[in-house]
């Protein structure tokens, strides 16, 4: 989604500026754009589509310049063009923006009524002609944003230049993430860390209605009243290293393999942390999961295993609906909330509606400093790193370690199971990673499945019990990165409707590990074929040895059923990967989706 960047500093800023935006290409973006200051006044030069318009445009430029912002624009208000693009300026002031303004449209009209022209559909270019309003009527440039600010309902993050003070870079949060880093060189601002400026060393989260003021040695934060207030920054290492694609052809394929550390690391530190969580298992009667996307099927997949091992019961929520149904929380209960990116807006305010009634919050997110790992009373960190391919892979996998980890924990302290089963399920967690190394190793076969259905309008994914939330992973993968049409059912379900769309050589994909269910699973795999699907079994050696000859399948290494999910969701991430590949979308960046999902 949207993107920030800025920088302040005693060198030109302007190959900063392009670095920052670079590094967010991953949240997804279909506009780009800078503003900088120089005593000619603000320039502004943005360009729809791909940071490389912007940057060949600035080749032929020689714009220099020691303060300047940057933005990539996920259109909200708007179609993706030129005008819409951001940073909006006009003769005083420029303005890059993340999140919503929520009364634009009432802005608007007074600011036209004004006499403020405005050249694009945003709600954002209300920004900068209402700071402008505030100057012409005598306020210095510090104060008329303070009563601009006053003035927006919404969530925003905004960075804000003015043509008067060319040393003078200024930012403000209010439900939008936004970060300060500072190094020897300067200062700079961006969405999140990836988007600061290189070789910084400290940083500084701006928290829920701050302002910064940054010089090119110094900041000052003001409070929502504009009052000064005192805070340093922390110390940071960069980690930049990690962001190479090293010698695989897309992000999302490298994160594909890096699934047996990130699930070995995620699980040595949560086996690390846990005993030191403050949640007294055995006092608590209900367990709300809460998430969006695929960490909401995590949610899905963690519900079986909470009650299943640990006995507890779990509601699970989209995130986007929880607070609209006026959920009965239980006084005893806990809420945990899974975001990889830490940032998304339904989540983050499905947190808050939680806290608001007093019940105790978990987070499970892989962005260490991201707000809803600040505002949640506990968090665990996923082992993943940075993930920069769109469609979650490695998150998705750290995710379920953390989540199988919790609940033996749960069901260890609440005695739901025998010391020598936790025991003996902690170990089959150890073991994943050489069963994920295993899969990935089948890549070849994921490949030409993924290949053989490029030209398929429809693809079905079917699985029961703990890989039902599995075949929704999987269509959702395919059809994000493929364009694929493809949907996810439990097996038992598809005779109640969606069996309609059965008709010969449409691909089905049978998830069904030798996990008890496995002989109902094949029955809805049969009723398939009797209707001319194409089924194509993920299995292992005991399901697959038995299929019928015309039945496609692929073999998995055999695996606890309790945890298979992790291991056939690495199987359905290459089947979607290859099947993109094969139809040449692009699959770091597909269309129309972001990474950090701020918006509501
Ligand atoms: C799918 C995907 C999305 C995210 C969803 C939630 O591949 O990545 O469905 O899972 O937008 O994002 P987070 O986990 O950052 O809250």
């Amino acid at each position: 989604m949207c993107g920030i960047v800025g920088s302040i500093n005693h060198n030109n800023i302007v190959p900063d500026l392009l670095a920052g935006l670079s590094n967010i290409e991953y949240r997804g973006y279909d506009s780009a754009g800078i503003a900088v200051i120089d005593n000619d006044g603000l320039t502004t030069i943005k360009r729809p589509g791909k940071l490389e318009q912007l940057k060949q445009e600035l080749a032929n430029q020689a714009l220099r310049s020691h303060t300047g912002i940057g933005h990539t624009r996920w259109a909200t208000h708007g179609c993706p063009n030129e005008a819409n693009a951001h940073p909006h300026s006009n003769d005083d002031v420029s303005v890059v923006h993340n999140g919503i303004i929520e009364n634009y449209l009432q802005l608007r009209q007074w600011l036209t009524a004004e006499g403020f022209r405005f050249q694009s559909d945003t709600d954002t270019e209300v920004i900068p002609h209402l700071i402008s309003l505030f100057l012409e009527q005598g306020q210095a440039p510090q104060q008329a944003l303070n009563t601009a600010l006053q003035h927006l309902e919404g969530a925003f993050a905004i960075g804000v230049l003015f043509r008067k003070e060319q040393d003078h870079l200024y930012a403000a949060r209010r439900g939008s993430p936004l970060v300060l880093g500072q190094s020897d060189q300067g200062l700079c601002l961006g969405s999140d860390t990836m988007a600061l400026a290189p070789g910084i060393d400290r940083i500084l989260y701006l928290d829920e209605g701050e302002q910064a003021c940054m010089t090119r040695d110094s900041f000052q934060l003001l409070d929502l009243n504009g009052r000064a207030i005192k805070r340093d920054m922390q110390a940071y290492t960069s980690q930049q290293d990690d962001q190479s694609k090293q010698n695989h052809k897309f992000y999302m394929h490298k994160e594909i393999h890096q699934q047996s550390d990130t699930v070995r690391n995620t699980f040595k530190h949560t086996q690390h942390l846990l005993p030191e969580l403050p949640v007294d298992f055995t006092r608590l009667d209900r367990i709300n999961i809460i998430a969006c996307g695929t960490s909401h099927y995590a949610a899905m997949v963690a519900k079986y295993w909470f009650e299943q091992i640990a006995r507890i019961p779990v509601d699970i929520d989209v995130a986007s609906e929880f607070r609209y149904r006026s959920p009965l929380l239980s006084r005893n209960g806990l809420s945990i909330f899974i975001s990889q990116s830490g940032e998304t807006a339904d989540t983050l305010a499905a947190l808050r509606y939680t806290k608001a009634l007093g019940q105790k919050t978990l987070s499970i997110v892989n962005v260490a400093q991201s707000t809803i790992a600040r505002e949640s009373d506990f968090s665990l960190q996923t082992q993943a790193g940075p993930e920069i391919g769109v469609a979650s892979t490695k998150a998705f996998t750290a995710q379920l370690a953390i989540l199988a980890s919790l609940a033996i924990h749960a069901a260890d302290r609440c005695k739901a199971i025998q010391i020598q089963e936790s025991n003996r399920l902690l170990m089959e967690i150890a073991a994943l990673p050489s069963l994920i190394d295993m899969t990935l190793e089948l890549e070849p076969h994921f490949q030409l499945i993924g290949e053989s259905i490029k030209d398929s309008h429809n693809a079905f994914f079917i699985g029961r019990g703990s890989n039902f939330p599995l075949a929704l992973e999987g269509a959702l993968k395919l059809k994000e990165i493929s364009y694929l049409h493809a949907e996810g059912f439990g097996a038992g379900e598809l005779k109640h409707g969606p069996i309609a769309l059965i008709e010969s050589g449409v691909p089905v994909f049978v998830i069904a590990p030798n996990d008890g269910l496995l002989e109902k699973t094949l029955s809805n795999m049969e009723e398939v074929m009797a209707r001319g699907g194409r089924c194509i079994v993920l299995g292992d050696h005991h399901s697959c040895g038995n299929l019928p000859l015309e039945v496609e399948s692929i073999t998995l290494p055999a695996c606890d059923k309790v945890f298979a999910p992790i291991i056939y969701a690495i199987a359905l991430q290459l089947i979607a990967y290859h099947a993109a590949l094969a139809i040449g979308t692009d699959v770091d960046q597909p269309r129309n989706l972001a990474k950090s999902v701020t918006v509501e």
